[in-house]
């Protein structure tokens, strides 16, 4: 089974969790595709809030009314992809550079359930690279502070993420370093310290968030929790 039948599978199960009524958070990216295509030819009664642009627009294509997250109190259930699942369900996002906005989602929501094929599951988190969200005012001066904490880490200096458009840039208007770590041992130690930079709006260390995982597997769709 190949990889994409595996985010399908799983994105199809996930729609099923979905009930009349729900406030709806929509995920990004290419297994959050597959959900938010399943979701729609559901026709059920939902809400959806989009965790980036590019989820936005598929959702008004397929005809999914949304909302946006401030309209709303909370987000009754969000189904979203990841880039690594690890122990415990701690995960790494922001691989599509939507990690702002996801989070922001998942935080603000009841039930949280990550969907992935089967090559996503690690035993260590780290081998994708992680995506930190950094203003551009003194992005340069960020930088040089995130690779001095690449260094306490042992790692090497984060690179710019750049597409062949140039620098990339986040719905927010921010900019991604992607930090090549190998293995992260001590993610809450790693995420503590990512936060303390006063340009970093937020990394793709997603720990205690997820309640569930559905993966695509060649078994079929396994469901874990933490
Ligand atoms: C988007 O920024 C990410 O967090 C995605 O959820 C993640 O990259 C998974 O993407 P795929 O489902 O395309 O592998």
């Amino acid at each position: 089974m190949s990889a994409d039948s595996q985010k399908q599978a799983a994105g199809e199960a996930a729609a099923a969790l979905v009930e009349d009524g729900m406030v709806v958070g929509l995920g990004t990216g290419s297994t959050a595709a597959w959900f938010v295509r399943a979701l729609a030819a559901r026709g059920l009664d939902i809400r959806g809030v989009p965790t980036s642009d590019s989820t936005s627009d598929l959702a008004r294509e397929l005809g999914i009314p949304l909302v946006a997250l401030d309209d709303v109190r909370r987000v009754d259930l969000t189904i979203d992809g990841a880039d690594e699942v690890g122990p415990g369900l701690s995960l790494i996002k922001g691989g599509g550079a939507a990690l702002l906005r996801e989070k922001l989602v998942w935080e603000a929501s009841n039930r949280c359930v990550v969907i992935a094929d089967a090559a996503k599951q690690v035993k260590v988190l780290g081998t994708f690279p992680l995506p930190i969200e950094v203003v551009r005012f003194g992005h340069v001066h960020t930088g040089q502070r995130l690779a001095d904490i690449a260094a306490e880490f042992d790692l090497p200096p984060p690179r710019l993420r750049r597409s062949d458009r140039g620098l990339v840039i986040t719905d927010g208007g921010n900019l991604i370093y992607d930090m090549m770590s190998g293995r992260i041992e001590e993610p809450a130690v790693l995420a503590a310290a990512l936060k303390s930079v006063t340009g970093v709006v937020d990394h793709g260390l997603f720990l205690d968030l997820a309640d569930e995982a559905m993966v695509g597997t060649d078994a079929g769709v396994v469901r874990l929790t933490p």
